[in-house]
């Protein structure tokens, strides 16, 4: 049974964790493959709101189980803590979440840097560390959970890693306090954390071979991928489907299809280019209907119009066949619509997101003006339910981009999904 990747098709925060969670019920292994407790999947469930950061959406049902592949870096105090809070909700975690090894480890100096940084005037990070967690990978210079769990050369390699570093953290004068929070407590966490440990490529290829059905659950989105974002304002890993290869040890002839998930307009947080974005007044009421804030940070979120550019690039670069469309009920009340399907830069109609960072944020949204639709859809259950203008919007948007709406979801809730036709395994 081919596996299926569920991607951000915009900048992070589509609704990934309801899609993930929902999708989760026919799965039985959820992993992830990138990012690390930047991410914030929210789910609503029994009544009850979850904020997962480092976990996949997938442990919140009952037979599944979830992996962190290799891609994933972890921070060992905030995934105990994710896991205690887990539990404290009566959520079995022990037995059911395995973590790859060569996973790195997000250590507190990493997480100084990127708030130095930062302060100094970065780029608008979740200030968890990532960035400089990636950076000392690729520079080989970075602990990896096996090499967390023996000690002594954990002593060595954060040493070395500190003393590289000292200029930096001793002139904000946080060298003294980032030696002690490393080695703090270190041995409980590595007690912690030692159970967790498995080879996640193995254990998926082994699902694969054995029929089971998995689903990789993608963070953040693909105009935060470091390689096809909105570079330089972006997160450090790849998020983008084939980050399920090489982020959890996975051949692409193992990868079935993918789904792309969208939000029915568009939002980001933290600084960099945002064609769509809407005025001030108009993005603050979809904000409030929306409640868009950051499920990580409680940062606001900046608000657009739905971006047929953008999302055309994004199916294209993860190959998604189909999308899931998120919080349509927010638009509720909107009127008219405004959808974009070109940009002007440089006197130029271009219809592919430009590279250039500087026609990216230069770039005019052309749009076109669809009627908008009012109501309560949040009980809406089939694509009949729904009032026509809303039908037409989704209809605009298929033609447009040349791909399938396979789920629309109208609430927060797992029920508030309207399912729409096959989804690769899911069917
Ligand atoms: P970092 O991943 O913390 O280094 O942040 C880099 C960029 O990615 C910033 O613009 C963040 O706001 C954004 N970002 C990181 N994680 C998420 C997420 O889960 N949702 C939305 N944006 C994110």
């Amino acid at each position: 049974m081919p596996a299926l990747v569920l991607v951000g098709a915009q900048w992070g925060d589509e609704g990934k964790g309801k899609i993930a969670h929902y999708l989760s019920a026919r799965a039985h292994l959820v992993a992830r493959y990138q990012g690390g407790n930047n991410a914030g999947h929210t789910v609503v469930f029994g009544g009850r709101t979850f904020a997962l950061h480092t976990i996949p959406s997938g442990i919140l049902v009952p037979r599944v189980r979830c992996a962190l592949g290799n891609g994933v870096v972890i921070n060992a105090r905030a995934l105990r803590e994710e896991v205690r809070s887990l539990e404290r909700a009566g959520v079995r975690v022990r037995g059911r979440l395995f973590i790859s090894p060569l996973c790195h480890m997000v250590l507190p100096y990493h997480v100084l840097l990127d708030s130095i940084r930062e302060e100094a005037g970065g780029i608008g990070t979740t200030k968890k560390g990532i960035g400089p967690c990636y950076e000392d990978k690729v520079a080989r210079l970075g602990v990896r959970l096996c090499d967390f769990l023996d000690e002594r050369l954990f002593a060595e390699l954060a040493e070395r890693s500190l003393a590289l570093k000292s200029a930096e953290l001793a002139k904000a004068r946080r060298l003294r306090s980032a030696r002690a929070q490393t080695f703090a407590g270190a041995r409980a966490l590595r007690a912690f954390l030692r159970p967790f440990a498995a080879d996640i490529s193995a254990l998926i290829d082994e699902a694969l071979s054995r029929g089971r059905r998995v689903l990789f659950e993608g963070a953040q989105g693909a105009m935060l991928d470091v390689d096809f974002g909105t570079y330089p304002f972006v997160t450090s890993s790849s998020p983008a489907a084939g980050g399920a290869c090489v982020g959890a040890g996975v051949g692409p002839t193992r990868i079935g299809s993918v789904i792309a998930v969208s939000k029915a307009y568009t939002t980001r947080v933290g600084r960099g280019p945002f064609p769509t974005e809407m005025e001030p007044a108009a993005a603050r009421r979809l904000r409030e209907a929306g409640r868009e804030y950051g499920a990580t940070t409680g940062r606001p979120r900046r608000i657009g119009w739905l971006d047929l550019v953008q999302l055309r690039y994004a199916l294209r670069i993860n190959g998604a066949e189909r999308l899931a469309f998120t919080k349509l009920d927010t638009l509720s009340g909107v009127d008219p619509l405004l959808v974009c399907t070109a940009y002007r830069v440089r006197q130029r109609v271009l219809r592919e997101f430009p590279c250039s960072r500087r026609d990216a944020q230069g770039a005019e949204p052309l749009y076109e003006r669809l009627p908008g639709f009012a109501g309560d859809i949040s009980k809406a259950r089939r694509m009949g339910e729904l009032p026509p203008n809303a039908r037409r919007y989704l209809a605009f948007a298929e033609r447009r981009l040349g791909a399938g709406i396979a789920i629309v979801s109208v609430g927060p809730g797992r029920e508030q999904t309207i399912a729409r036709g096959p989804l690769g395994w899911t069917s």
